[in-house]
């Protein structure tokens, strides 16, 4: 099978790394930028290091603190006003993925003509946006390493997306775990789940990438390590760092292959439920595999290896899908995520989803199609967390 792997974002990674940010901006000549970024991370504290840093060398910031959770394209059009008004000459995007893709969206809107629906799914700005620095502070959506930007069309009432490596990819990605040492406990478990989801969709796509598996690999190796570990200590430095790099890992792998059920069936029931993306993306991942694995069970093969899982005498498809898939559903118990039904979700609330599962856009990379009673099924077990 022929496939590609195009995207990489540079990366300047390790503690104390977002601290560095002024410099970085120096040497590209930057005198003026905008920092983008929502309430809750302004008051955990972690924008102070960045604008010291920008202070430090002189570099003028405007900040727009009003990213909204799951972005909204009536903030992102906020944002953009506020950049092209303070004539900003780059652009820095500091948070989890909301902040990020509220960053992209901006850049979108300093290279190209308005409106910003022009470049939803399908539509492609064409010139390069601004300079674009992503700095993660959850561990996490690996939106610093994607090339997409997901947008809550509120026009349209739904979620979509730009993907663009014009205005999208960063020009750096600063992966300073220090800004993730903080992260409350479920926000940890939430965002970790989400990377995990990434990695191990990733392997499992119809058009794997041998890169991409090796990237995945390694991310589902740190995550099952590392992650139980953040989640029973917090202030665990390697735990949190190394959960840090998966979540870019897993990042880099979505870039190029995409996901499949797991966010088919997350993102629909994150909209009928208003649950955050890690919620409802964790506790589909396990049935995504799972279901995908007598198709390609090599594949799901790998993601078991890379989580230890001891595959010995299992030889088919079906028996490699139930054990990777039990041990995800450990997992999940391991690093603390609530089930649906934990959270407060009712049967039929879930069971509302069924009709966006097969319309999401991830669909097109599963490795066999579902029809829709296979969807009220699934819906079912994910409600129920078996497989
Ligand atoms: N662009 C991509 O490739 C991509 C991939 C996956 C998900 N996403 C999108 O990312 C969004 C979800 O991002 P998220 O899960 O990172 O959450 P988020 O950015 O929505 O943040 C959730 C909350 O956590 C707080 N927070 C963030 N970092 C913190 C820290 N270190 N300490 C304390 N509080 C902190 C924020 O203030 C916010 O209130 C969704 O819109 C999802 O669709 C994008
Ligand atoms: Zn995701």
């Amino acid at each position: 099978m022929v496939s590609t792997c195009t995207v990489f974002a540079p990366a300047l990674m390790g503690f104390g790394a977002s601290e560095q940010i002024g410099a970085k901006c120096s040497e590209l000549g930057i005198k003026k930028v905008i920092l983008v970024t929502d309430a809750g991370v302004e008051k955990a504290g972690l924008t102070k290091g960045i604008e010291k840093s920008l202070t430090d060398v002189g570099i003028e910031f405007v900040v727009f603190r009003d990213v909204v959770p799951d972005p909204t394209d009536v903030s992102i059009i906020a944002a953009g006003d506020v950049a092209r008004a303070a004539k900003v000459e780059a652009v820095i995007g500091i948070g989890g993925g909301s902040a990020l893709d509220t960053a992209k969206g901006v850049n979108v809107l300093m290279g190209n003509p308005s409106p910003l629906s022009d470049y939803y799914l399908g539509g492609k700005p064409t010139q390069p946006g601004l300079p674009l620095f992503l700095l993660p502070t959850t561990g996490g959506t690996g939106s610093e390493s994607t090339i997409s930007a997901v947008i809550t069309d509120t026009t349209q009432k739904r979620k979509t997306a730009i993907r663009s490596k014009n205005c999208n990819v960063s020009t750096l990605a600063i992966i300073d775990p220090g800004l993730q040492m903080g992260m409350p406990l479920f926000l940890t478990a939430l965002t970790g789940i989400d990377a995990f989801a990434h990695s191990a969709e990733s392997l499992t796509v119809n058009k794997p990438n041998p890169i991409c598996d090796a990237l995945g690999k390694e991310s589902l190796r740190f995550l099952v390590q590392y992650l139980p570990r953040a989640i029973n200590d917090g202030s665990d430095k390697e735990a949190r760092e190394h959960v840090a790099y998966a979540a870019t890992l897993g990042g880099m792998c979505i870039a190029n292959t995409l996901v499949h059920y797991g966010h088919c069936f997350g993102h629909s029931i994150g909209a009928k439920l208003h649950l955050p993306h890690g919620l409802g993306v964790g506790h589909a991942v396990a049935q995504a595999i799972n279901y995908v694995a007598d198709a390609i069970p090599e594949q799901v093969r790998q993601v078991g290896i890379a989580m230890g899982v001891d595959l010995s005498g299992c030889a088919t498809g079906e028996a490699i899908g139930r054990k990777v898939g039990e041990a995800i559903i450990k997992f999940k118990a391991d690093i603390k995520l609530p089930t649906l039904k934990e959270s407060g979700a009712t049967r039929e609330q879930v069971l509302s989803a069924a009709p966006l599962v097969l319309r999401d856009g991830c669909y097109p990379f599963a490795a066999k199609p579902m029809t829709d009673e296979m969807v009220k099924i699934y819906l079912d077990k994910i409600y129920d967390n078996v497989l």
